[in-house]
């Protein structure tokens, strides 16, 4: 892809700022980065009683390494061990766990259930440990569980078939993902079933320990679809009030059912219409004619920006008593560039259309504006793992502008654990190790094969499934 710099190449601050501008990308950075105690990035954030010791967090991330009935196994742990070892203090989620088996993104998902749950209790346990023996202080160390179901994006079955409970039948998402208009949608009564089930969920994650539950409503799975439902009539669609619903109705069960269990949402907070590979293989959006409605947070055009249901969406998190908020942007099924911006797509994905630091500074913009919307919410932005060497001065000049509380780790913690505690301690940040957006993360669980970062963690460069996903990635090219 030479048609964009690779960030590895824009070695001093003048490349960075030229490159910047002719982008036309606004992206504000600090031009030194501080380390220690007194570091803009080392600053705790005040959370009730508590403190977040810190400004860095982990991004829930799967990784297609359960068991089939949902039991978390030797990967699993080893990669919540990472989560630990990162240095970063608010542990948002761990990664995405099915409140039921319908609910699976994938077959290898975790799963939460009377069965499951001391497992999920063992890999907290095994994350604080790791946490503990480097950094000794775990009082200041927050950990939540993120809570789902995948929604049109279900495949919660060995024989990987996508088994999708939908809302609405999406004109364009229908078809993309090969089923008919007419698929049947879920009913009223299955929804009030279904939160019935993310509550029992609720009370097993604080039994295993976890301090707070994240009602996922991103990414295009079932709670962010309730927010695009338009068109659906009944209890759960059409007016905002009935949208958001859902929501209200968890949390209301989740206050009475689970008290003293706190609660966060992690949202896409903006989204677009689908994309798909252009004759070149570049990204271009689907035909949206008459324009497009199915976008919470995204304007008529399927491909601009309108925050105001998302800053009503946070007036609302705010009635509930609810300051945990993680931001992040569209869906990874359907337009990735917004979500995770990469140089090298997803096996599934498309070219490009645009500089990935583009991408970057659009989910920096959206927090901020949602911060200086309701500053008293605690908001993790994502997205960052693009900015590779520059990741440190960008998350300072975020954090000290106050235009994010916490800076969200996704990727490069996958590539490189200790990242966060080499930023804060001012260590030379290690190159090798820095992830370079190959998308090996997302290009392996696409095709059954467990997740991880193959190019550049040498524990995963040595399994036989480096092998198998270098064949599917050659049948794909
Ligand atoms: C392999 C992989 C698995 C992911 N799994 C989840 C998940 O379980 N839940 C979730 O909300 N986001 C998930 N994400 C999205 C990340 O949390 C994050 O938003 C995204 O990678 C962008 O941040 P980054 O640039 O730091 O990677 C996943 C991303 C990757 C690469
Ligand atoms: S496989 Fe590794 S280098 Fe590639 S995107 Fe994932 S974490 Fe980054």
């Amino acid at each position: 892809m030479d048609r964009y710099k690779r960030v590895a190449q824009l070695r001093t601050v003048e490349d960075f700022r030229t490159y910047l501008d002719t982008l036309g990308v606004s992206l504000p950075f600090d031009e030194t980065v501080t380390a220690g105690p007194d570091a803009p990035l080392a600053q705790p954030i005040a959370y009730g009683v508590r403190a977040i010791g810190n400004r860095f967090s982990v991004l829930p991330m799967e990784g297609w390494d359960g068991t089939h009935d949902g039991r978390p196994t030797e990967l699993t742990a080893r990669r919540w061990q990472h989560f630990g070892a990162s240095g970063a203090k608010l542990i948002w989620g761990g990664e995405a766990v099915a409140v039921r088996h319908d609910g699976r993104a994938n077959p290898r998902q975790l799963m939460i259930n009377a069965d499951t749950w001391p497992e999920l209790a063992g890999l907290r346990e095994q994350l604080v440990a790791e946490h503990a023996t480097r950094y000794t202080r775990t009082d200041d160390l927050l950990i939540g569980l993120q809570l789902t179901h995948s929604g049109r994006f279900a495949r919660p079955d060995p024989d990987n078939k996508l088994k999708p409970s939908i809302l609405y039948p999406h004109p364009l998402l229908n078809h993309k993902f090969g089923f008919p208009d007419d698929y049947p949608v879920l009913g009223d009564d299955d929804i009030r079933r279904l939160i019935d089930d993310f509550i029992v969920a609720a009370r097993l994650a604080r039994q295993a320990g976890f301090d707070f539950v994240d009602l996922k409503h991103c990414h295009g799975y079932l709670g962010h679809e309730f927010l695009s439902a338009v068109d659906r009539g009944g209890r759960y669609g059409g007016a905002f009030e009935n949208r958001t619903r859902f929501l209200r109705e968890l949390v209301d069960g989740i206050r009475a059912e689970v008290p003293g269990l706190d609660i966060g949402v992690r949202l896409s907070a903006f989204d677009w219409a689908p994309f798909k590979p252009g004759a070149d293989g570049t990204g271009e959006m689907e035909a949206v004619n008459g324009g497009y409605r199915y976008a919470f947070g995204g304007d008529s055009s399927g491909h601009g920006i309108d925050l105001s249901e998302t800053f009503a969406f946070l007036d609302l998190l705010h009635s509930l008593d609810i300051r945990l908020i993680c931001i992040t942007a569209g869906s990874p099924y359907y337009n990735p560039h917004i979500q995770r911006p990469a140089l090298f797509p997803p096996s599934d994905g498309y070219q490009p259309p645009e500089d990935p630091l583009a991408g970057v500074a659009r989910q920096i913009e959206a927090v901020a504006a949602l911060k200086a919307h309701r500053p008293e919410l605690i908001f993790v932005g994502s997205g960052y793992s693009y900015l590779q060497e520059w990741l440190p001065n960008v998350a300072q000049h975020v954090v000290r502008a106050g235009m994010a509380d916490s800076i969200g780790l996704g990727r490069l913690i996958l590539s490189y654990p200790e990242v966060a505690a080499d930023i804060l301690t001012g260590q030379p940040l290690a190159r090798k190790r820095i992830c370079r957006t190959f998308s090996d993360c997302t290009t392996a669980p696409r095709n059954g094969i467990v997740s991880g970062c193959y190019p550049l963690d040498d524990f995963y460069k040595g399994r036989e499934e480096a092998a198998r996903l270098k064949a599917a990635k050659e049948r794909t090219k």
